[in-house]
């Protein structure tokens, strides 16, 4: 279950370009099980509707500090809110924050809450420069208001530099860890991604068709639930804020780094395709072609897996997946018992939109109690919700 279910959200959007990127981090609250209260300020509405806010949150949005349905709107906000995030925050909500001016419904829902606050500041690098605004944001921060720093990039105008409001994943992130514990809260979670490579020569590597796109789906949803998670990945895809990453190309660099990281781990979850042979010698340089064609011997390498399994700690809970192209279930069956494992999720890798390279799957989660669920085809990121879930029910089978 994620940090953010039940909570009261209160997001507060001010009148700066990036007030569009509100919309998502709101639905992204939503998608989460919060309850959001979008407050707008004058300024937000030059920039988007109120409709649209309205339509996405959990309740209309609010603007206003004389609405006669509540009298009292200014204290009801604060005091409701489980967590306020301002996005974006433009120059004069933050001044005003900072020398508890209430001129609007939002700056006096910010002085009215004991709630966290985090504001997520986006303005052009000049102003975000300004030491009015770096004093009055140093000044926030002392009083424990959580500053999200912009990113460098594209600004409005088409000026580059740092103002540019942190990407919506990043602030969710950021409100999920400061919401605190989800179901996997205290847990340190290990997840691999992508394909090994397996060096031949100095350029040429044995390598195969996995994206690592369900790892990192994994790796998103377990830290989006209150885990610290290391991520031991082949692949260069956007790390999903919050999560460790720890790069690695062969077998043997993927067995070290899982080994060193399994060794805290409450849960291990290794979607990486790992090759299963490598070429015994590799040479440093590259092998020319009037050499003619040459021979390459394979070994095994490591089940890295097969490892964990045999040296398993009590309370460790891990999981496999198994990348078929027949005889799914049976197959499936013997790695989970063959590896020790909790869980093993299985997906027949020649059906169409299914598991390498695609953004979708579809999956077979088998138990060693035989129990068995089927989730058809869908985003990665549902599949991973799936998992995860189950993993929490056989921990909770465990205390
Ligand atoms: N695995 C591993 N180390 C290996 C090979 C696989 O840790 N050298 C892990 C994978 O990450 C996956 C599980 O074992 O979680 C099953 O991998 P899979 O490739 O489906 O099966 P194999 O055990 O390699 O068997 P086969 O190739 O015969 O299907």
């Amino acid at each position: 279950m994620s940090a953010l279910r039940g909570k009261t959200i209160v997001v507060g959007v001010t009148g700066g370009i990036a007030a569009y990127k509100a919309v998502d981090v709101c639905r992204r609250l939503v998608d989460a099980g919060a309850h959001v209260v979008a407050v707008m300020t004058e300024g937000a509405e030059h920039f988007i509707g109120r409709t649209t806010l309205s339509a996405l949150c959990s309740e209309p949005v609010q603007s206003s500090l004389w609405d006669e349905a509540s009298p009292i709107p200014h204290t009801r906000l604060g005091q409701r809110a489980d967590l306020i995030v301002v996005v974006p925050a433009t120059a004069r909500l933050i001044g005003a924050y900072a020398g508890g001016l209430s001129t609007d419904l939002l700056t006096n829902t910010l002085l009215a809450t004991r709630a966290p606050v985090i504001v997520c500041p986006a303005m052009h690098t000049e102003m975000w420069e300004h030491p009015a605004v770096q004093d009055n944001l140093a000044l926030l921060a002392r009083r424990g208001v959580i500053v999200v720093e912009p990113d460098e990039g594209r600004l409005a105008g088409g000026d580059l530099g740092k103002g540019r409001l942190a990407s919506p994943e990043r602030i969710v992130a950021v409100v999920e860890r400061t919401l605190g514990r989800g179901d996997l809260g205290g847990l340190h979670v290990v997840v691999t991604a992508g394909g090994t490579r397996e060096p031949i020569d100095a350029v040429r590597v044995i390598a195969n068709r996995s994206s690592g796109k369900q790892g990192y789906a994994v790796a998103a949803e377990a830290v989006s639930r209150g885990a610290t998670v290391t991520l031991i990945s082949t692949v260069e895809l956007a790390t999903p804020p919050g999560v460790q990453l720890v790069s690695v190309e062969t077998a043997a660099q993927m067995e070290a780094a899982v080994q060193s990281a399994a060794e805290t781990a409450d849960i291990v979850v290794m979607a990486a395709a790992v090759a299963d042979f490598r070429p015994t010698l590799t040479v440093g340089h590259k092998l020319k072609k009037d050499d003619g064609a040459p021979s390459i011997v394979l070994e095994p390498t490591p089940d890295i897996l097969a490892g964990l399994g045999a040296r398993k700690r009590p309370g460790q809970t891990l999981v496999g997946f198994a990348a078929e192209t027949s005889d799914l279930v049976a197959n499936a069956e013997a790695k989970l018992r063959r590896k020790n494992l909790d869980l093993i999720v299985a997906n027949d890798v020649s059906a169409s939109g299914v598991g390498f390279q695609h953004d979708t799957n579809a999956v077979c989660l088998l138990r060693p109690d035989a129990s068995m669920v089927t989730i058809s085809l869908t985003d990665k990121r549902s599949v991973a919700r799936a998992v995860v879930d189950i993993v929490v029910e056989i921990r909770a089978g465990l205390s």
